[in-house]
């Protein structure tokens, strides 16, 4: 009987043990899985700047007339304050801080959409 129990309890740690492996295993696959997709994934505010005029003036790495998105993101930290900031003057337009150029104002566009712009300009920030 004794024997039973014991036998029975080797099992059950057995068990546990092995189950706790998958779970670290599964986990890792859950990771690998969530950081490929933020690879892939296309941006909220990404979208948004493809559709509408930005690209006109801005490229993402080089000046055309106004700066590259990576120079903004160089220049401000991914803060709410300059999210907040960004946002205004995309939809206000603007001159001053990167030369004489004037930015055009885009007074259609929504402030969540705007802070959406101005998030994934931010996010190109070398870590
Ligand atoms: C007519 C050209 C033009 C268009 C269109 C344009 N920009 Fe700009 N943008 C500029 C110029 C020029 C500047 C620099 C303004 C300055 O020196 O204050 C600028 C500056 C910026 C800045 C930095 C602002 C700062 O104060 O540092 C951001 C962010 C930005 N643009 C985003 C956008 C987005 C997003 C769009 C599309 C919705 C857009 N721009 C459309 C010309 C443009």
């Amino acid at each position: 009987m004794k024997k039973t129990i014991l036998g029975l309890g080797a099992v059950f740690i057995f068990m546990a043990s092995f189950s706790k492996a998958d779970l670290e295993k599964e986990k890792a696959v859950a990771t690998t899985v969530a950081a490929n997709h933020a690879f892939f994934q296309v941006s909220a505010g990404e979208k948004l700047i493809n559709k509408s005029d930005c690209l006109g003036c801005h490229n993402k790495t080089n000046k055309i007339i106004g700066p590259a998105y990576v120079e903004v993101a160089k220049k401000y930290a991914n803060t709410e304050k300059n999210v907040n900031y960004l946002a205004d003057k995309i939809i206000k337009g603007g001159t001053g801080v990167w030369g004489t150029m004037p930015m055009t104002a885009h007074a259609t566009l929504k402030k969540e959409d705007a802070k959406l712009m101005a998030k994934y300009i931010l996010s190109l920030r070398k870590k």
